[in-house]
C-alpha cells in the first residue's frame, strides 16, 4: 500500500488488480440487471467514494473506469431493452491532484448520452451529506445506489455513513475493510485512539470484550470482520452479507472485501464475479502468496457443504428461502440446488414442492424442506477436508 497521502501514481500489487476485476465482473452484471429493471423515470446511483488517480504506474484503469466501462458495456447490450434513465456516477477523493487526475482519466472516455459523471474533491463521509441532499430519491425511496468504499486503512468509512448508505431503500454497498489496519489500530491502543475509532468503525461499542490487543492477527482480523458482517445486518432489510479475504501473504490477513445486499440476487452476482477470479487461487481467498504457491480451497463441491446445511436446520422443517438465505450467507456456494439434490438423494431432507415442480430444486419450484434429525453421515468414504492441501 502506498502512503496515506500518496504524493504520485503508485503500483498495482496483484490483490488491487484482483479487486478491480471483481468489481468489474460484478458491474457487468449490476448494470445489466438495473438497467433493464428500473423504471425509465430513474437513474442509477453510483458512487465510488474512495476514487483514487483512477491508473496506476503499471495498469492503465483504476476503479473509476472500470465502472463508467461496465454501465457503457451494459446499456450498449440491453439495447432497446435498457429501461432506466440513465447511470450517474459520483466519484470522490480527498486529494486534489488525484481528484484532477481521475477527472482527466475519466475526459478521455467517449462521451455517453444515457451517463454522466462528476469527481468531487473531499472526504467522504463529509460528502456523503451533499448527495444524500442532491439524490432523494436514491438515499430516501427506491432509485438504485450502488456505493463502492476502498479507503486506505480503517478509518474512512465511519458506520453513521454505512447506516446512511444501506439505510436507503434499494442499495448496495461494496467495501474495503481493512482488517490489517484495523488491528494494527487495536494494538496500538491510546496512541491509535483506539476506543475512538472503533466505535466509529463499528458504530456503537459492541466491539469491547470481543477484540482485544492480544493474539493471533489472522483469529482477530476474523472476529472483527464477523462482529462488523453482524453489525450490517443490524440495518434494516440487510439480509446478505459475504466478506472475501484478502491476505498479503498466507495468514497474514490484508483487508476484506465486504458486500451487503438486500437482495438474494446481488449476493449470487457477486459469489460470481468473486468466483471467476478465485477460481485460480481456490476459495474465497484471494493470497497474493497463495496466487504463487497454488489452490488451497475450494469452493463450488456442494459435498463440502452437505453437514453444514443439515446441521443448521437438523430436525426442522423450514421455507425454502430460508435455506437458500443461509447458503447464500454462509457458504461459498451461489445456491442451494447441489447440497439439495446431495441430501434428498441421501435422504437427509425431504422436500415439498408446488404441483408441477417434479423432482427440479428450484427456489420458486419448493415449499418445505425437512431435515432428517441427528447428525449428517456422508454415505461414502470420511469427508475430506475443506482444505485439499494440494
Ligand atoms: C485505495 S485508493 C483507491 C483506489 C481505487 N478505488 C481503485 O480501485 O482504483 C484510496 C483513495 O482514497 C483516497 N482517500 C483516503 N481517505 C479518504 C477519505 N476519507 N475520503 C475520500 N478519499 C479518501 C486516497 O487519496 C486514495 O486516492
Amino acid at each position: 500500500m502506498p502512503s496515506k497521502k500518496p504524493r504520485s501514481l503508485w503500483s498495482a500489487p496483484p490483490h488491487t488488480l484482483a479487486k478491480l476485476a471483481i468489481l468489474r465482473n460484478y458491474l457487468n452484471a449490476y448494470f445489466a440487471i438495473l438497467g433493464r429493471t428500473t423504471n425509465h423515470t430513474r437513474e442509477i446511483l453510483y458512487v465510488d467514494g474512495f476514487a483514487g488517480p483512477n491508473e496506476y504506474l503499471d495498469h492503465p484503469r483504476g476503479s473509476p473506469t472500470e465502472a463508467m466501462n461496465a454501465a457503457a458495456s451494459a446499456i450498449r447490450a440491453a439495447g432497446t431493452n435498457w429501461r432506466a434513465k440513465g447511470v450517474a456516477c459520483v466519484f470522490i477523493d480527498r486529494e486534489h491532484w488525484i481528484v484532477e487526475h481521475c477527472r482527466r482519466k475519466l475526459s478521455e472516455l467517449p462521451p455517453h448520452d444515457r451517463m454522466r459523471f462528476e469527481v468531487l474533491e473531499g472526504r467522504f463521509d463529509e460528502v456523503l451529506p451533499s448527495l444524500i441532499a442532491r439524490y432523494p430519491s436514491h438515499f430516501e425511496d427506491d432509485a438504485p445506489l450502488f456505493v463502492f468504499a476502498d479507503p486506505f486503512g480503517a478509518t474512512g468509512v465511519p458506520f453513521s455513513s454505512v447506516q446512511k448508505i444501506l439505510g436507503a431503500e434499494r442499495s448496495e454497498l461494496f467495501l474495503n475493510f481493512d482488517s490489517d489496519g484495523l488491528i494494527r489500530i487495536l494494538k496500538a491502543q491510546a496512541a491509535g485512539n483506539a476506543d475512538e475509532n472503533l466505535t466509529s468503525i463499528f458504530g456503537n461499542e459492541a466491539w469491547r470484550g470481543v477484540l482485544t490487543a492480544e493474539g493471533d492477527p489472522l483469529k482477530l482480523a476474523r472476529s472483527a470482520l464477523e462482529l462488523f458482517k453482524e453489525r450490517l445486518r443490524s440495518i434494516r432489510s440487510v439480509k446478505y452479507v459475504f466478506a472475501f479475504e484478502m491476505q498479503k501473504h498466507e495468514g497474514i490477513p490484508d483487508y476484506h472485501l465486504v458486500f451487503a445486499s438486500k437482495h438474494p440476487l446481488g449476493l449470487e452476482k457477486m459469489k460470481e464475479a468473486m468466483r471467476a477470479i478465485a477460481r485460480d487461487q481456490g476459495g474465497f481467498t484471494f493470497c497474493d502468496a497463495s496466487a504463487r504457491i497454488g489452490s488451497l480451497f475450494r469452493f463450488d463441491r456442494p459435498e463440502d457443504w452437505a453437514e453444514t446445511v443439515h446441521s443448521q436446520f437438523t430436525g426442522k422443517t423450514v421455507s425454502a428461502p430460508q435455506v437458500w438465505d443461509f447458503v447464500l450467507n454462509e457458504t461459498l456456494l451461489v445456491n442451494a440446488k447441489g447440497v439439495l439434490e446431495r441430501l434428498e438423494k441421501e435422504k437427509f431432507v425431504t422436500i415439498a414442492r408446488k404441483p408441477g415442480a417434479g423432482k427440479r430444486r428450484d427456489l420458486h419450484l419448493m415449499e418445505t424442506i425437512t431435515f432428517k434429525p441427528g447428525k449428517y453421515l456422508a454415505p461414502s468414504a470420511p469427508k475430506e477436508g475443506l482444505f485439499d492441501g494440494s
